[in-house]
């Protein structure tokens, strides 16, 4: 397979992202020029993974501020927050677009006029903050996939030995699930579960990571297993139906999912299908954890039952690459996301450390029948 860049800048107004729909048969780019690309590639998926959204939006706001000629602070200000509220309508569920972009407008809102300097030289002041701003979300994001896949594999191989006792000090290998695609094709830097997974095997501890192709988009097929190709990992793409029999034969000893948002008690909306994986591993005694960087945490939103689902058309279940594989008259339901009660996950890794989070409230069905009321 063909190395790839997920995204580059060359210079202030040239942006390109790795187009991943078409992914791993065709290494190709598209240039991001205005709000407008940038929105739209994010909606069609040609970019996907929550932080490389935010990254993506972004980037293409600083297109706009590289190159409109505003001729007022107010007008800069006005045209930011309009755009901050477009990006945001991308794709709702993941939160990094969110809170990075809050950041951006934070920014705008707070920067106050100084009556003795020339406005013309304060505006080239606020967009070299913005600048410098929106440039700084890459390097959060590597620094924080790496800092959570060393504390994230620390604890669960301790997890591991505590519950194996016989294998503890052996440097006994692990078996691995995941989905979706968590790694570089989602955010600057190694991954966040595929970090994880990732540092593993620096350490010598990976046996086997098993990938679920991740229906209906295969995100598992064609982006993890392409990462997993190129590093050289012990890896097996399974279907997604697979999992449970899997672990019913002993395969997997942990889950490591991402997030695209977690509530303030730690339940967690991923890719359609991590739910179902959760219920399984409690089922068989696996531990399931979660990996993702702060930016991913919603303390706004309560709980699971309040996270706001995205739905996806209809042809992306009708059809696999183009192909047509149902009647057209057929309805269809194609939830992007699912959310994992927090009672299930047995740590939330961040950057930080663990997300500590009160999970006496995380009972989803309880939550649930309080948001019908
Ligand atoms: O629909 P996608 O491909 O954007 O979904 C991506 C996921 O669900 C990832 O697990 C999540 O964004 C974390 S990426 C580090």
């Amino acid at each position: 397979m063909e190395k790839f860049q997920t995204f580059r800048r060359e210079v202030d107004d040239h942006f390109y992202v790795l187009d991943q729909l078409k992914l791993p048969l065709t290494i190709e780019e598209i240039r991001i020029n205005t709000i407008e690309d940038a929105w739209k590639v994010i909606k069609d998926m040609n970019v996907r993974g929550a932080p490389l959204i935010a990254v993506v939006a972004t980037q293409g706001l600083r297109n706009e501020l590289f190159n409109r000629d505003f001729k007022s602070v107010e007008e800069l200000r006005k045209y930011v927050l309009q755009a901050v509220e477009y990006l945001r309508t991308s794709r709702p569920t993941a939160v990094n677009l969110q809170n990075d972009t809050e950041r951006v407008r934070q920014t705008v809102i707070d920067f106050s006029l100084q009556q003795s300097v020339e406005e013309i030289s304060q505006l080239q002041q606020l967009k070299q903050q913005l600048f410098q701003l929106i440039d700084s979300f890459n390097q959060q994001y590597i620094d924080a996939c790496r800092q959570m896949s060393i504390l994230g594999v620390d604890a669960i191989i301790k997890d591991f030995e505590e519950k194996h006792p016989e294998q503890a000090g052996q440097n006994a290998k692990l078996k691995v699930l995941t989905i979706c695609n968590t790694g570089k094709l989602a955010t600057p830097g190694d991954g966040t579960a595929l970090g994880i997974v990732r540092e593993l095997h620096r350490r010598g501890r990976l046996e086997r990571l098993y990938i679920a192709e991740t229906r209906p988009y295969n995100q598992g097929a064609r982006l993890t297993a392409s990462e997993a190709v190129l590093d050289k990992l012990p890896a097996t793409l399974i279907t997604d139906s697979m999992a449970g029999f899997l672990m019913q034969q002993g395969n997997i000893d942990f889950v490591v999912a991402g997030a695209d948002r977690v509530a303030k008690n730690g339940d967690t909306a991923n890719k359609i299908g991590t739910y179902t994986f959760a219920v399984l591993a409690k089922h068989h005694d696996v531990n399931f954890y979660v990996a993702l960087p702060t930016q991913t945490i919603d303390e706004n939103t309560l709980c699971g039952a309040d996270i706001h689902i995205e739905q996806r058309p209809k042809n992306e279940l009708t059809h696999v690459m183009g192909v047509q594989i149902a009647p057209t008259e057929i309805e269809v339901w194609n939830p992007s996301f699912d959310v994992t009660p927090s009672s299930l996950i047995k740590r939330i890794f961040h950057e930080g450390g663990e997300y500590e989070c009160d999970r006496s409230q995380g009972n989803w069905k309880q939550m649930d029948a309080q948001s019908l009321k």
